[in-house]
């Protein structure tokens, strides 16, 4: 069985990978696809899905296919902001933002709610914290988080305003997990891209591609997995790097997913491997910023 963990303080458990249900919002995913990975995802013991109103036909795949067993994960959406690409950080739009994902996901109540990389500087003003706690009173949102990277993750985290945070947490991308994680115990933790966006399927560098940060540091970090294959080298290193509760790997693929539960129950990595991360971080990628 996949192992479960408490969520910090929120009261929650979630299984130690989780489902990142942003490619399954693709409109060249079949609904089919879609259908198939998301109750594959509960049958193999996924207990947490997380997906966001920006994710395209996520929200409302989740709703369609998963509806009847919506009590069976804990569900995470990111919000806040006009869909529309308009940026609009007022507490109508975050309360819009709610509803709206409440209706597509055929909720009652919305688990996790994260404002979506909501910058430092909307976040000092206070009003949108105000928003999530009448949302959490009104049983609109169970646990009111933040979403986010580097200094905005930061003040987030330290404000004691959130029960949650999601931030990215790879191999290649350590400063939230150094800087940040841990800080706050009582913090239910989401790691997003948790393998880097699998840059190893590329040869060479992936111009314009999401992974294409990724790719160049890892060139630079020259990891070796050794008799692993790179999923599993770098999901065991997320999965249970300290302070992480579950590492949501994104795919439409349930042969990918169940790869990667297997991968992640194999336990952390050996700690000589562990050593060797570290010692090549701490040459070359201690000044690396978080990616968002
Ligand atoms: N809050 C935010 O701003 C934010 C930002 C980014 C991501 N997220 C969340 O985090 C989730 C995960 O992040 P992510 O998707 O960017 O990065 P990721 O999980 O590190 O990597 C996902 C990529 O890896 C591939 N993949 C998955 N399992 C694989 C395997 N076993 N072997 C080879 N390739 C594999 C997927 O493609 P296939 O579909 O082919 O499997 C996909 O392209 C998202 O779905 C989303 O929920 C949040």
């Amino acid at each position: 069985m996949l192992e479960r963990r408490q969520f910090g303080h929120t009261g929650l458990d979630v299984s130690i990978v989780g489902l990142g249900a942003g490619q399954i919002g693709e409109s060249d995913v079949t609904e089919a696809e879609a259908a198939e990975v998301l109750n594959g995802a509960l049958d193999l013991g996924v207990t947490l899905i997380d997906t966001a109103a920006s994710y395209g036909l996520s929200e409302e795949r989740i709703g369609r296919h998963l509806g009847a067993r919506r009590d069976e994960f804990v569900l995470s959406t990111k919000g806040g902001p006009k869909i529309n690409g308009q940026r609009d950080w007022s507490p109508d739009s975050v309360l819009a933002s709610i509803e709206r994902s409440l209706r597509l996901t055929r909720s009652e109540r919305i688990d996790i709610f994260y404002l979506h990389s909501c910058p430092i500087g909307i976040l000092r003003r206070g009003d949108l914290q105000e928003t999530l706690d009448q949302a959490v009173t009104a049983g609109k949102i169970g646990v009111a988080g933040y979403s986010g990277d580097n200094e905005h993750l930061a003040f987030a985290a330290d404000s004691g305003r959130f029960g949650s945070i999601e931030t990215s947490v790879n191999i290649a991308d350590q400063w939230n997990l150094r800087n940040v994680l841990g800080r706050r115990p009582e913090l239910g933790v989401i790691a997003k891209r948790p393998i880097a966006n699998a840059p190893w399927r590329f040869v060479e560098r992936p111009a314009g591609n999401y992974a294409e940060l990724y790719w160049e540091r890892l060139q630079i970090l020259d990891f070796d997995p050794g008799e692993l294959d790179w999923a599993e080298f770098a999901l065991r290193f997320t999965a249970y790097a300290p302070g992480v509760h579950t590492a949501i790997v994104g795919t439409a693929k349930l042969s990918h997913l169940r790869h990667n539960i297997t991968a992640a129950t194999q336990g952390p990595l050996p700690d000589q491997i562990l050593e060797d991360i570290d010692r090549a971080w701490r040459a070359v990628g201690s000044d690396w910023p978080a990616s968002t």
